[in-house]
């Protein structure tokens, strides 16, 4: 472990226990990963870009779908799961502080940005890129967790956006940020993007038999994650980052 977490690739420390825990865990199988992937539809034949993809958990699923994938993540570790798991997808390590310079403007159908967002200092800008590489008639599908939860954990000013370490139960050091629902309709919307559907999503009911007590807790409060939908403005163009 390093000493303290901060630009390093965070996730890259503890990337194989991610997967273990991602794979069939409550938040992100029967949770997170419905939620947004009701939220991009029918892929079939589309290409999305997996920003932040991890270890593949998603891109494999989407491949099932019939969509060809490009995903990228700040972890090399991760990338190296992802392309093990998923052959049929493209996969390298990329930190999206960064210009997506490998890819085109408009030359993806769908980005999908899961569980990722609040680990970049400079959302703007992410969104920006994410924005300029996503087809007009495109969608961005972003989740992220839930400011109401992350407030109640963490109290202070739910209005103060700020950055947080902590370590989580299994001993995983993050660095994240806390920001309220607002500023992340407000990043959106300075990138370029309109809002179309928020979710504060409910566990899917298989997720009663592998753990009870969080099933009903997310079935009632909204600590756990939100989900949205946003398509690119029409009416906004956005000047490039770089
Ligand atoms: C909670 S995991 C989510 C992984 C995957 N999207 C999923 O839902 O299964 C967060 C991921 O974000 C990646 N990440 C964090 N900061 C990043 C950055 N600046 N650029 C690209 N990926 C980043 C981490 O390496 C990690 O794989």
């Amino acid at each position: 472990m390093p000493d303290a977490v901060g630009p390093d690739p965070q996730y890259d420390v503890f990337a194989d226990e991610f997967l273990d825990h991602a794979r069939n865990g409550l938040f992100n199988a029967y949770y997170d990963r419905p939620a947004c992937l009701s939220l991009l539809g029918d892929v079939d034949g589309a290409t999305v870009l997996d920003a932040a993809c991890g270890p593949g958990l998603y891109a494999e699923e989407l491949v099932a779908r019939g969509a060809q994938v490009i995903g990228f993540d700040q972890s090399p570790r991760m990338v190296e799961l992802a392309a093990q798991r998923v052959p049929a997808g493209q996969f390298r390590a990329h930190d999206l502080a960064d210009p997506l310079d490998w890819l085109a403007d408009q030359s993806v159908d769908l980005v999908l940005f899961a569980l990722a967002l609040e680990y970049i200092d400079d959302r703007g800008r992410a969104l920006r890129e994410l924005r300029r590489v996503l087809r007009p008639d495109g969608a961005l599908v972003l989740s992220r967790q839930h400011p109401a939860g992350d407030w109640l954990r963490h109290g202070g000013n739910y209005f103060h956006a700020r950055v947080i370490e902590e370590t989580w139960s299994r001993g995983w050091r993050v660095r994240y940020w806390l920001a309220p629902l607002e500023q992340t309709c407000e990043e959106l919307h300075e990138a370029g993007f309109l809002i179309e559907r928020l979710l504060e999503p409910r566990p899917v009911a298989a997720a009663a038999d592998i753990d009870p007590e969080k099933y009903e807790r997310l079935t009632q409060e909204p600590t756990g994650f939100l989900a949205i939908k946003a398509i690119p403005d029409p009416r906004r163009s956005v000047p490039p980052n770089w």
